[in-house]
């Protein structure tokens, strides 16, 4: 049954409508029992449900019901899978049905400017498209439930360090084509109920008063329908927000809100239809969620479980098996080492900390294995042992046929609230490494890590497992995986950078306080590392299975520039599940980027074709004169790559150009301006044909090609107020020439 909103709306007093839109406590919206409006009830996080029924509060310090905790997005980021991403929504989205949930907050979708920042864990990936597909995917699953989303947080919220004042400063083609492409995906893709604005500022304006972004891009670009809610306690001002497009401020703000709202319409500096429209796009919300069948669902925890366990197993990436180490063999004797492997590290803190249902460590889930001995060496939290634990820790080694060092970064070292001062693991970590290294060739270490790490031992082990915080199945997933029940198929989806100062934002991030000045533009991982060619510890996109592929046949299909095909072989002896990554550049593009990702699993022996659909901009890039996207025409190349550093093939592809970038002629413009411009080049090329006879003054001398070179590099440069200088117009015939010339593109 459709309601009638307006009609609703009509007969809401004005303190009803003010009082909507703002929370009725940290978790609630305000019903209005008069109207039968419900109350709906809000929570966290993109990884479990952190429903909280007692003391509440936004950042995870008092605890929420037994829940579920799937691994954290920087693990199921490395799926480059939409299918499973679209899996964890729905479950999540069928967990919100059976505890009265209206909308889940999440998934959360930054993008990782920095290794350094806090919320990584939580966060998909350093590049945009990856993020947005992924996060569509999640989305839809969510809301398969008629419960909503809130892809957060809306947008350039890329650190921790004072991140409710700070301001993200960059250029619009880095805003657009770096942090709103991903979000652009997801609400073109999987049309979110709600969206999540952030707490920081951008170049100097807060996100939640942002006209621009709130209503101008996210409304009416690109088609947002839900309501918007602000960031726990982000609300600046209520009333430009509301003006902007926030409509709903959260938590509750005891009353003040709500009474700026109606002072604002009395005092006749709130137009009461904005207001309206705030009310109305609430109140659908509510009604979707409220009026839709509710299917009798049971929060099924053990049935979850298995599905976060196998979700973990398919974000893991395998970044070095040595000799193919691994698999190992349950038969043979196996030191474990490193208190993870009881305890694993599984997710992040803050506001997405889910209590967790059930939580094993590989240890304990190793049942099957016969000869395993364990040694912590070294604390929890990083923290060094005695001389005798390690010693104790290096003689299981010694003594087995291999060891696995469960390691990773301690829980204090990242989570929201405050970003990373570097990357390394706790020292005590790293030597113990080195040393289980030096007494035994056969060493794996297993990460368990929210963000990139250095890693000083990289090439003394045979191999690295990375489970990043792979949720509470991760301890069961690392055994599969280990002895080979599961096989690895994950893929960086960031970029391991060999020290801090190599990162792009090495000099910015985090800033003043005041602003965080995003210099290095568009230039975010590995299109920053490939553009200067710089040596990364593992690239973006990188991960290893068990066995091997091989590519052949890269093609257009039907020539359609968005569909890409590509033959897949596994040409090892098992099965394999490869994900075959489509990058693209141009001159015109800048930087070499990801447009299109399959997953392909294989038999041994076996090969398929697979179909790659490219993303709708890749051959577009973001105009600030144009005040847009569009495609500026050229060769581009078509990589099919394993990681952005392992291309296998290319093809090439050539486009006209769909839209031109307007030029406004000047006294200044310049001839290569003019030669760039199709309108203009034939009026210039013309008047260049007597530039070599004017510029030798007027005698037809002959030049060297150096001089003649040099000549034509001068000419790019000239603008047109020095043409009278070289005889090529007359002074009084340069203005006449700047009317011709811009009557010509406009004509045009
Ligand atoms: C927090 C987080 C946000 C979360 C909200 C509610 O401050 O930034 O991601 O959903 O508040 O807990």
């Amino acid at each position: 049954m459709k309601r009638d909103i307006n009609a609703i709306i009509a007969e809401m007093t004005l303190e009803e409508k003010a009082g909507l839109c703002s929370g009725k406590d940290t978790w609630h919206l305000k019903a209005v029992e008069r109207l039968r409006i419900p109350s709906i009830m809000v929570s966290d996080g993109p990884h479990g449900l952190r429903k909280q029924s007692g003391e509440t509060d936004n950042l995870g310090l008092y605890s929420s019901i037994k829940s579920v905790c799937f691994p954290a997005a920087c693990a199921t980021a490395a799926s480059f899978d939409e299918k499973l991403l679209e899996r964890l929504g729905d479950t999540l989205g069928e967990e919100c049905r059976a505890e009265g949930l209206a909308v889940l907050l999440g998934p959360a979708m930054n993008i990782k400017r920095s290794p350094l920042c806090g919320r990584n864990f939580e966060y998909f990936s350093e590049d945009p498209y990856l993020t947005g597909k992924l996060a569509a995917a999640q989305i839809r699953g969510i809301q398969s439930h008629n419960v909503g989303a809130s892809p957060k947080h809306f947008a350039a919220n890329n650190q921790e360090f004072r991140r409710m004042t700070c301001s993200s400063d960059m250029d619009s083609k880095t805003l657009r084509e770096i942090y709103l492409h991903g979000f652009e995906i997801a609400v073109k893709e999987a049309k979110p109920w709600t969206m999540m604005c952030s707490y920081n500022k951008i170049n100097g304006t807060y996100v939640g008063e942002n006209y621009e972004l709130l209503t101008n891009i996210l409304r009416n670009e690109w088609g947002f329908d839900g309501f918007v809610v602000s960031d726990w306690g982000a609300v600046n001002e209520r009333v430009p927000a509301v003006k902007a497009g926030l409509d709903l401020e959260m938590p509750y703000s005891d009353g003040v809100g709500d009474k700026k709202l109606v002072e604002a319409v009395r005092d006749g500096l709130l137009d009461e239809k904005i207001l309206d429209n705030a009310v109305a796009r609430i109140l659908d919300i509510v009604f979707r969620y409220a009026d839709a069948k509710a299917e009798n669902i049971q929060f099924d925890r053990a049935k979850h479980h298995e599905i976060a366990t196998d979700t973990a197993k398919k974000c893991a990436v395998l970044m070095k098996n040595e000799n193919e180490l691994l698999p190992l063999s349950r038969q043979t004797k196996v030191a474990y080492i490193g208190p993870f492997a009881k305890e694993p590290r599984y997710q992040g803190g803050g506001s997405s900390h889910v209590n967790a249902y059930k939580v094993t460590g590989a240890l304990t889930a190793a049942v099957n294995s016969s000869n395993i001995t364990y040694a912590d060496g070294f604390g929890i939290d990083g923290d060094s042992l005695s001389k005798e634990e390690i010693a104790a820790a290096v003689e299981i080694a010694e003594n087995a046929d291999s060891a696995v060092i469960f390691a990773g970064l301690p829980e204090s070292y990242e989570s929201e609230g405050y970003d990373r001062k570097h990357m390394r693991l706790p020292q005590s970590q790293n030597e113990l490494i080195a040393k289980i290294a030096a007494v035994q060739p056969n060493t794996a270490v297993v990460l368990h890590i929210g963000s990139p790490v250095e890693m000083p031992w990289a090439k003394d082990v045979s191999a690295i497992l990375n489970m990043y915080l792979g949720g509470e199945g991760v301890g069961e997933a690392a055994d599969a995986l280990i002895y080979g029940d599961a096989e690895p198929c994950g893929r960086l989806p960031e970029s391991f950078p060999l020290r801090l100062e190599d990162t792009p934002c090495y000099l910015d991030f985090p800033g003043d306080g005041e602003k965080t000045v995003y210099s290095e533009g568009v230039y975010v991982g590995y299109r920053y590392y490939d553009a200067k060619n710089i040596e990364v510890l593992y690239p973006f996109g990188h991960g290893l299975s068990y066995t091997q592929f091989e590519y052949s046949d890269i093609s257009l299909t039907d020539n359609d520039p968005y569909k890409v095909s590509v033959n897949v072989k596994n040409t090892g002896c098992r099965e394999g599940t490869e994900t075959v990554q489509i990058y693209i550049t141009s001159d015109a593009l800048l930087y070499k980027k990801l447009a299109g990702f399959a997953k392909v699993t294989l038999q041994s022996g076996e090969s398929k074709r697979v179909q790659i659909k490219i993303d709708e901009r890749a051959y577009e890039q973001y105009s600030e004169k144009l005040g847009g996207w569009y495609c500026a025409g050229g060769e581009f190349t078509v990589f099919a790559a394993h990681s952005s550093r392992d291309i296998r093939l290319n093809t090439t592809v050539k486009l006209s150009a769909n839209k031109v970038v307007p030029l406004k002629v000047d006294n200044n413009t310049t001839i290569a301006e003019l030669l760039s411009h199709p309108t203009t080049r034939p009026v210039i090329e013309k008047m260049l044909a007597n530039f070599k006879t004017a510029i030798s003054g007027g005698k037809d001398k002959e030049v060297s090609p150096q001089q003649s070179m040099i000549m034509r590099e001068m000419a790019m440069s000239l603008p047109l107020r020095s043409l009278p200088g070289l005889q090529l117009v007359k002074a009084d015939q340069v203005d006449m020439l700047i009317i011709q010339l811009n009557d010509i593109i406009k004509n045009n």
